[in-house]
């Protein structure tokens, strides 16, 4: 069985996949973390993101990459945002998310391209919205306890330009399957969104 979660950064993708796995007793892949880690490694080499050589010769990082706490900053996703883009960074990335998506059992995945490109199989596809005020305000209430600066403003105006380049990027763009169940979270908190997710996915897998 095979679970795939795609949306925007904050609309609450990463805590209702893990709930998923939880729920199933299937493992999870954060995919958006590899692209963090590619993006990461250019800064660390010194590269340009947006070349696409450059971003391509960092997708070889070390595993030990993927535990580093400055992955989940909003830095690093920016950078990941700018290296998604390439087509050789996505194509590098591939199989390792298919082979993870294939494993016996099945999987939970989360990420932009997860129904539509990595496992179009996938018996059950959520796409997981919110609006961008509601997801700027998670952010900016995360970034506030980790002792961040940022405002609400420059946190909107950066999760806009990030959900800009997802969308109209010309590889795997951002965009429900079309066998999705679409899930919007701005009203919802955390055990709410987390229930509706578990009673989709049941339904999906019960028709
Ligand atoms: O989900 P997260 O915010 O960690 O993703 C960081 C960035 O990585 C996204 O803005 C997106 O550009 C890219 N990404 C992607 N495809 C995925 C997961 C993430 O392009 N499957």
């Amino acid at each position: 069985m095979i679970i795939a979660v795609d949306g925007p950064t904050a609309s609450g993708k990463g805590t209702i996949s893990l709930a998923l796995a939880r729920h199933f007793g299937l493992p999870h892949l954060d995919t958006g973390l590899l692209y963090r880690a590619v993006g990461w490694q250019v800064s660390l080499d010194g590269k340009n993101p947006d070349d696409p050589n450059d971003a391509l010769s960092c997708t070889a990082f070390p595993d030990s990459l993927l535990l580093d706490p400055i992955l989940r900053s909003e830095g690093t996703g920016g950078l990941a945002s700018r290296v998604s883009v390439h087509h050789a960074v996505r194509e590098a990335l591939f199989e390792r998310q298919r082979g993870f998506a294939l494993q016996p059992g099945g999987a939970v995945l989360d990420g932009r391209d997860i129904g539509t490109v990595i496992a179009p199989e996938a018996e059950v596809k959520l796409f997981v919205i919110a609006s961008v005020e509601a997801r700027a305000r998670r952010r900016w209430k995360e970034m506030q306890e980790r002792g961040d600066t940022r405002t609400l403003a420059e946190i909107e105006d950066d999760l806009r330009r990030r959900d800009e380049r997802d969308r109209t990027r010309a590889e795997s763009p951002l965009r429900p399957a079309d066998d999705a169940v679409m899930l919007d979270t701005s009203d919802l908190g955390k055990d709410a969104a987390i229930a509706a997710a578990v009673a989709a996915a049941e339904k999906k897998l019960q028709s």
